[in-house]
């Protein structure tokens, strides 16, 4: 099946629910049984049958195994945020005594993870250089047990090799978990690139709508329980409502993000022609630094990309406070363009940021792009007078 296609159909089950299109909302805590017998044979490690609420319903399994085929998984599971997600990825394989590899530009609350939660409890975080590829293989120590990625990053947009560092990781039986949140299970097909377990948070495109949030872990059969059952222990459920409406979201992703990469490249394109912009950095575009790696191991990309501003602080300040299509706000992948001045230099460690002026970081949503542009030239006018 093509992935269009498998999209219109997985997650659902209509011969099961009287014929229903979708997956109804199965609101339960209590879950009741004939039997002492049929109760104590759903106890245990199989995470996708009913018995508890919180281990989920069939709306929350619709979801799950709707994002784990498109991706190619082996199961997946729902969390209430992208970073819970990432949380309890990390919990499930780190302990006192090892030590973490990190990506330098990491979305930052994973990076305020990672310091303020598991460095005091004894595990030794160490940030790396985004663009180090196979020269992972100089930071792998005998007590590394995880090497976690994020491509392209979300802020600086730089892109990853992560086959190659998947390749040194696995030589040394490490595995590699990596926030795919941009790439999404339609445009990157983790585990045929390395990937161990793939976060992505769903609030983004997955949902698509900017009314969920909500995180997925996708594994592959070898990680699975390590993660499902981290999963359970820390006792996370999501909403059926919330895991209703994310798979309403996701059964169209393919045509938003397909329409949604066309304005990008529109608006970024024309970017580049500004004078008032001095780099546009977007993997998709043709020149860009990560092109040749975003060609090779995505399909399509996220409507998200930066900009680095030819202006001060103060103008970049005036910038976005003029746009008017363009809202100014967190998180990114619904309907509508949103604009952020990026704060990346206090979140970097490992190495510099140092692009030359203010970065701007846009996500492009379904509004026309010429609108989009003319708002973004208007900006530009009253930046100046600024
Ligand atoms: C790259 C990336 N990962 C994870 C997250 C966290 O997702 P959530 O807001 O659902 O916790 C975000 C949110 O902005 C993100 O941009």
């Amino acid at each position: 099946m093509k992935k269009d296609t498998l999209l219109a159909r997985t997650g659902r089950d209509p011969a099961r629910y009287q014929g229903m299109v979708n997956t109804p909302v199965f609101r339960t805590s209590t879950v009741i049984f004939p039997d002492r017998e049929t109760y104590e044979a759903r106890s245990g490690d199989d995470y996708k049958k009913v018995r508890y609420g919180l281990s989920g319903t069939p709306t929350t399994f619709a979801l799950e195994e709707a994002v784990a085929q498109m991706e190619g998984g082996h199961a997946a599971v729902a969390l209430p945020s992208g970073l819970a997600a990432i949380a309890v990825a990390l919990w499930a394989f780190l302990k006192s005594g090892d030590h973490l590899l990190v990506p330098d530009p990491v979305y930052a609350p994973t990076r305020t993870f990672c310091d303020r939660r598991l460095k005091p409890n004894g595990i030794e975080i160490e940030y790396y250089d985004p663009l180090i590829g196979a020269g992972i293989g100089k930071l792998i120590r005998p007590n590394t047990r995880v090497v976690f990625c994020e491509a392209p990053g979300s802020l600086t947009l730089e892109m990853q090799d992560i086959p190659a560092i998947a390749a040194v990781a696995h030589e040394r039986g490490i595995p590699v978990l990596a926030d795919t949140t941009w790439g999404t299970p339609y445009f990157f097909r983790s585990f045929e690139k390395g990937v161990d377990v793939s976060i992505h948070a769903a609030t983004k495109y997955i949902a698509g709508h900017s009314d969920v949030v909500m995180g997925v872990i996708v594994t592959n059969e070898r990680h699975w329980l390590t993660v499902r059952r981290a999963v359970a222990d820390y006792g996370y459920g999501v909403s059926p409502d919330d895991c209703y409406l994310a798979l309403r979201g996701f059964r169209t992703i393919g045509v938003r993000m397909k329409q949604q990469m066309a304005n990008a490249l529109k608006v970024a394109r024309w970017l580049q022609s500004r004078p008032q912009v001095k780099r546009v950095i977007y993997p998709a575009l043709e020149g860009d630094h990560g092109h040749a790696l975003w060609k090779r191991d995505f399909t399509g990309a996220a409507s998200l990309f930066s900009f680095v501003l030819v202006a001060s602080e103060r103008q970049a300040t005036a910038f976005v406070n003029a746009l008017e299509l363009f809202a100014i706000g967190s998180s990114w992948g619904g309907f509508e363009s949103l604009a952020i001045v990026a704060p990346i230099a206090p979140y970097r460690t490992a190495t510099k940021w140092e692009p030359g002026g203010p970065t701007i970081r846009l996500h492009i949503g379904l509004e026309d792009p010429d609108d989009l542009v003319a708002d973004l030239e208007q900006a530009f006018t009253r930046m100046k007078k600024a």
